[in-house]
């Protein structure tokens, strides 16, 4: 599925639980994944529950070298073949520019670090800010993680113009690999919202959309792959993440 940065507005919709569940899926199909966890929260972190470690992204980035990212992964205690590059705290510091250059810097310490990878997620932080410029710097495609609430619409249209800004200014090669909708109820509002996106990009909202299930967080929780759960909702979901993530890698080809 190669590499995408996932992205949100807003905190809370979903994205770490979305790069999760195709992390899980990936590497349940034998592909070698790697996670980049780029929030502060390190969320992705604390669910992959990596083997001790040395450096975070938050290190990669201060240093800044190339390929130096390399140094920064370790093995998540998911089991062999998928990795981590932990987030930390002090990734909070890192969220103004520093230099015309400094979207570039994560790109830079990523290069030739990625070659034995299929599948490389970047957990972005809940904003549009630095953090996650650098991931629109460093990755070819982009994943939009929303809720179908009010503001979805709204939140959609400002991460696409996100990438496109990123696109122009530091990635030619950058694209939207399309809209996840997460967290989705059958109510009336639920439907209603995701006819409305679904109307509004009719090209980029994915399928399957991703229901709301008590599994994602049971999984996080444990830390675990929802692959591994063996309720009926963390199946669906699994289920769910494969074809998601054979749609992305359609749209993207
Ligand atoms: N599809 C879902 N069903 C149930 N709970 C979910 C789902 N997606 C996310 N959550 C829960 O919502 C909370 C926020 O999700 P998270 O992935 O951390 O969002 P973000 O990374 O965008 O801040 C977490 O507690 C997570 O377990
Ligand atoms: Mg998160």
């Amino acid at each position: 599925m190669a590499m995408l940065a996932v992205i949100s507005l807003k905190g809370g919709v979903g994205k770490t639980s979305v790069a999760l569940g195709l992390a899980a899926t990936a590497w349940a199909a034998g592909h070698r994944t790697l996670v980049i966890d780029l929030d502060p929260q390190a969320n992705a972190t604390a669910a992959l529950d990596p083997k001790p470690y040395e450096f975070t992204s938050n290190d990669v980035l201060a240093d800044g070298r190339t390929g130096i990212a390399e140094e920064a992964i370790v093995a998540s205690g998911w089991g062999p073949g998928i990795d981590v590059i932990a987030g930390e705290r002090a990734l909070e510091h890192r969220g103004h520019a520093e230099g015309p250059e400094s979207a570039l810097r994560l790109r830079m310490t990523l290069s030739g670090a990625l070659d034995r990878y299929h599948t490389v997620l970047i957990d972005c932080p809940p904003s549009l800010g630095e953090l996650t410029r650098n991931a629109l710097a460093a990755a070819p495609a982009a994943l939009i993680v929303t809720e179908p609430s009010y503001f979805a619409l709204q939140g959609a249209e400002q991460a696409l113009e996100a990438v496109e800004v990123a696109r122009a200014a530091t990635n030619l090669a950058l694209r939207p690999a399309g809209i996840v909708v997460n967290r989705v109820r059958r109510s009336a509002e639920h439907t209603y919202r995701l006819g409305e996106l679904r109307r509004a990009y009719p090209a980029l909202v994915l399928e399957p959309v991703i229901p709301d299930r008590t599994a994602m967080a049971a999984a996080q929780g444990a830390a675990v792959p929802i692959t591994k759960l063996s309720a009926t909702g963390a199946r669906d979901l699994a289920r769910r993440f494969t074809s998601l993530a054979a749609n992305i890698e359609e749209a993207l080809s």
